[in-house]
């Protein structure tokens, strides 16, 4: 196959912010417990984080965690998590059956924030909870002392305020499955009226409403419309959540499912700015796209979401990731890359064990997924300024499985072209290509007109592929998936060339 890509500097998508290539730390399963805290780790500091996960996280290179849930924080008392540890009560968790001991709370996750070097999004529990606790919570972090809440964080040891400046109101309320699941009317009016207390108490934080959980949710379209005709003058995101799978070991589809993404963000775009159209407002209001990844093999089955006897952070959720589900994962990367000037924030869920690039062994070792390794190049090349890329590429025609519940559901993914692009003028002033190659079976040879861009080198050249689709890296074999050099690159007289491989993920940076 042949594909032709053009591409000028002064096109531009927009700039990526350097939110959109965050992750999500819950408490579920051993993503916390055993994953990047473990006191008595061999490699434990005197805070008990695992210096090892902290290694493989810095490597992974996201910019920012969102904490403490997903569903578990539609039930979280947040004062649990706070003060000395032999008062902290143990409790029942009826998001994942679990008991939550409450040995990590938020100063806790503040502090592995700041030795991991990552900026927080915390996240407010708007189902059993409401206003109130949300703006105790502000205070608590944000507010410098001298009330009762800030300075109940001064006597647990932490002086100055966390300053935290993103906050999730609630998480996926749209859901059955959430505790204290709403309409979205009765969402709309508490996320307003907790957005503004919260605001109150610091104006310089940033507040994103929930969206749909999928676009395969029933009430998608409507929930958003209703939700920001309550909350749009007081919120700055809207939200939105993806998990793509192959149910039907279909691979062409899997790795057609991404462009989904796009109608997903295009469509919640939409009705943004029609709601702001209602208003006769120039607001834009930007997308935070707080979950995202490949989930499925361990999301239907309860044996791999619950434990029975309500264990303490049971290994429940821990998806390991084929060759193949690190190619639809680096397609989700293309999608978020190609919508850099509407969504702002995105969160890669989830970090460690739980859905996650990174995965340990609770007292040893921690390892890559295939996953880990298209997040760190998009976070590693893909800074600056997301170009146009007007591409030529022969397509294929889909039907993507989205299963709601227990119901059969087909949506129709037309026109998937073979070549899937995202162009970054990355900040080094290079230039960064993203490059899946979605057909199977045949080498994609691709020409890339690169104008406005100079006398450029080729500094980077990296392919991560794999003759077994279903090939992963585990603890006995870590790194039996790995990127190595893309061979066939050339760059002259402002034309890239270069031949991928059938089913490759490939990233080429230009300086
Ligand atoms: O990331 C796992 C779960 O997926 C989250 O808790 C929830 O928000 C979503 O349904």
């Amino acid at each position: 196959r042949k594909a032709r890509v053009l591409i000028d500097r002064d096109f531009a998508i927009g700039h990526t912010d350097p939110r959109l290539f965050g992750a999500f730390v819950e408490h579920l399963g051993r993503c916390v417990y055993g994953g990047l805290y473990e006191p008595g780790h061999p490699t434990a500091d005197e805070s008990g984080f695992r210096k090892d996960v902290l290694a493989l996280v810095k490597e992974l290179g996201p910019t920012l965690i969102r904490y403490p849930g997903g569903n578990f924080v539609s039930g979280y008392n947040w004062e649990d998590g706070v003060g000395p540890l032999e008062t902290r009560p143990a409790r029942l968790d009826l998001a994942w059956f679990s008991t939550e001991p409450n040995s990590f709370g938020t100063n806790e996750f503040m502090d592995w924030c700041r030795a991991a070097d990552v900026a927080p999004m915390m996240a407010v529990n708007l189902g059993t909870r409401g206003g109130d606790a949300a703006r105790n919570l502000v205070e608590y972090c944000n507010h410098p002392g001298g009330t009762a809440w800030s300075e109940l964080r001064r006597t647990h040891g932490w002086d100055k305020p966390h300053d935290i400046k993103l906050w999730c109101l609630g998480n996926e309320v749209d859901g059955p499955w959430q505790m204290e699941h709403k309409s979205a009317a009765d969402y709309g009016a508490l996320a307003r009226e907790a957005a503004k207390m919260m605001r109150w108490i610091d104006p310089t934080i940033e507040l994103a409403a929930c969206g749909s959980s999928g676009r395969n949710m029933p009430t998608f379209g409507q929930w958003e419309d209703t939700v920001l005709e309550h909350t749009f003058d007081h919120v700055d995101y809207i939200s939105l959540h993806t998990y793509l799978n192959n149910y039907k070991q279909d691979t062409a589809s899997f790795l057609a499912s991404p462009d989904l993404m796009d109608s997903f963000i295009d469509e919640v775009v939409a009705i943004a700015d029609a709601v702001a159209a209602k208003r006769r407002s120039s607001k834009r209001l930007m997308l935070s796209f707080d979950e995202w990844n490949v989930w499925y093999r361990t999301r239907r089955n309860r044996a791999d979401r619950v434990k029975e006897g309500w264990p303490v952070a049971p290994p429940i959720l821990e998806e390991i990731y084929t060759m193949e589900d690190a190619l639809a994962f680096g397609g989700a990367c293309i999608s978020l890359l190609n919508h850099a000037d509407r969504v702002r924030v995105a969160c890669l869920a989830q970090l460690v064990n739980v859905i996650a690039p990174i995965m340990t062994e609770t007292g040893g070792g921690a390892w890559r997924q295939t996953t880990f390794f298209p997040f760190a190049h998009m976070t590693r090349f893909g800074r600056g300024k997301v170009l146009r890329a007007q591409a030529e590429s022969e397509t294929y025609d889909s039907h993507y499985y989205d299963p709601r519940g227990t119901q059969e559901q087909f949506f129709p993914v037309p026109n998937v072209p073979y070549l899937k692009i995202a162009a970054v003028a990355a900040e080094d002033g290079g230039l960064s290509l993203f490059l899946l190659n979605r057909d199977l079976r045949q080498e994609m040879e691709v020409s890339v007109e690169a104008r406005s861009f100079g006398r450029l080198t080729v500094s980077e050249r990296l392919e991560l592929r794999h003759d077994d689709l279903k090939a992963t890296n585990t603890k006995t074999a870590p790194t039996k998936v790995k990127p190595a050099p893309l061979q066939d690159v050339s760059f002259d007289g402002g034309r890239l060339q270069t031949t991928l491989k059938p089913a490759s993920w490939n990233v080429i940076h230009l300086s």
